[in-house]
Parts: C-alpha cells; structure tokens; sequence
C-alpha cells in the first residue's frame, strides 16, 4: 500500500441510528475506521422534526395508505451533513431507484467522495426531495421497510473495495459480478479433507497450480 490514506466521510441520515450502529461496529466496517479509511457518522432525523411531537412524516396529497417522510426536516438533515462535507455524493436507497450492482460500488470506492446516505422509513418521502440527491439506488426487487438494510449494502460493499480494507491485495479481484454479469466466484474448501463423508475435489489437493486454475475457471460460471 502505497500513497495517504484520504478518509472517505459516510453520513447515515436515519430514524434508527441504533439499527445501524452495530453492524459498522463490527468486524472490516469497523477495522476500516479504526484505521482512518473511513468514518460513520450518524443524523437522527428525529432531531430535525417539526413541533412539539419532532413530527417527521405526514399523510399523502391525493389519498393513499401510510405516511410519507415530509420534506422539511430530510433537507434539513441533509444541509446539516453537507455543511460537513460539501462534496458528497447524497445518495437514496429507494425501489424507485436504478438497480444497485458490484460496477457502481466500486465507481463508488474509486470516486472516494464522502456520501451522505438518507434512510427512508414509513411508506416513503416526499418526491421534492430528490432535488437534493445525486443518486437513487433499489437493492433488489423486493420492498423493505426502511432505507437502513439497502444503506448498510451500500456501505459495506464501497468500504471493501477501499484501498488497506480487504486482507489480500487481489482478494477483490477474483470475486462475484465483476462486470456485472453472471460469473461467481469458484466454490472453495478448507480443512478437514473429509467431512462426514464429503471429500474436497482431488484437483485442489495435488498442488497443480495450472490444473487448480482450469477446475476454478470451469466452476465460476453459474
Ligand atoms: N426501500 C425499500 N425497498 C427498497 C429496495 N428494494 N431498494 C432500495 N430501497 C428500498
């Protein structure tokens, strides 16, 4: 590793910093902040309600079930985290988003532009409010309750592909997706040799560096 180290600031806007918090906590997410790679920082949008009862969401124009988040306290929350870092990418985990792919985390790591992430809750947000983000993402076709788990996702697969993260130099260049097409990683296996009967292919125990590679290209393909 070569070159500083420059620290990629990730702000997490959400009503549930306490869904959030563990996971970065814990092993590589946290590893990478303990050595400066990167930093979370956390907004309750509560704090930025409005009134006595820090009233963040509201009933739709035209009718509907649910609430929406309302508009004035996510910009808020976002000017806040922008006041802190001005170049960020403001990024909006939502099914309304392009699909998000192993190509845009890693444009993401190699941009290394701090992010400010929103994490929407109730049945969604205001639509004004993308005026204020760069970029929407949808995970998967599925519908979750909230943006926490898809800013986690996010998160975690930019944090792994910054520089000083991952343990071996090439670890992240022979894995899953990496043009976004079908290939995944070969199936591997580490001792015992025999496990309840289930031995590991012969070709990964007879030390043919050329033959390993053969069997491994032919079982990367789904
Ligand atoms: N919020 C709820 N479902 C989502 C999804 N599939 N992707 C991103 N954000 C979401």
């Amino acid at each position: 590793m070569s070159g500083t180290i420059t620290e990629m600031k990730i702000q997490i806007i959400t009503l549930f910093p306490e869904v959030v918090q563990p996971y970065l906590h814990a092993s590589m997410l946290w590893k990478a902040q303990d050595r400066g790679i990167v930093s979370y920082q956390f907004i309750n949008l509560r704090d930025f309600g409005l009134g006595p009862r820090k009233q963040v969401d509201d009933t739709p124009y035209g009718g509907g079930d649910g609430m929406l988040l309302k508009p004035e306290p996510l910009v808020a929350a976002i000017e806040l985290a922008k006041s802190k870092s001005p170049d960020a990418l403001v990024l909006l985990p939502t099914p309304r988003g392009d699909i998000y792919k192993q190509s845009e985390a890693k444009k993401l790591a190699a941009d290394n532009r701090d992010l400010i992430i929103i994490c929407p809750r109730y049945e969604g947000y205001d639509e004004r409010i993308t005026t204020w983000v760069d970029k929407r993402y949808c995970i998967g076709k599925y519908v979750l309750t909230g943006g926490e788990l898809p800013a986690m996702i996010i998160i975690d697969s930019v944090v792994r592909l910054l520089p000083g993260v991952l343990g071996g130099e090439t670890s992240a260049d022979i894995e899953s997706f990496q043009d976004d097409d079908e290939t995944v990683e070969y199936p591997q296996y580490t001792r015992p040799e025999d496990f309840r009967g289930m031995k590991v292919p012969d070709v990964l125990l007879n030390g043919h560096h050329g033959e390993i590679a053969t069997w491994r290209q032919a079982h990367s393909k789904r």
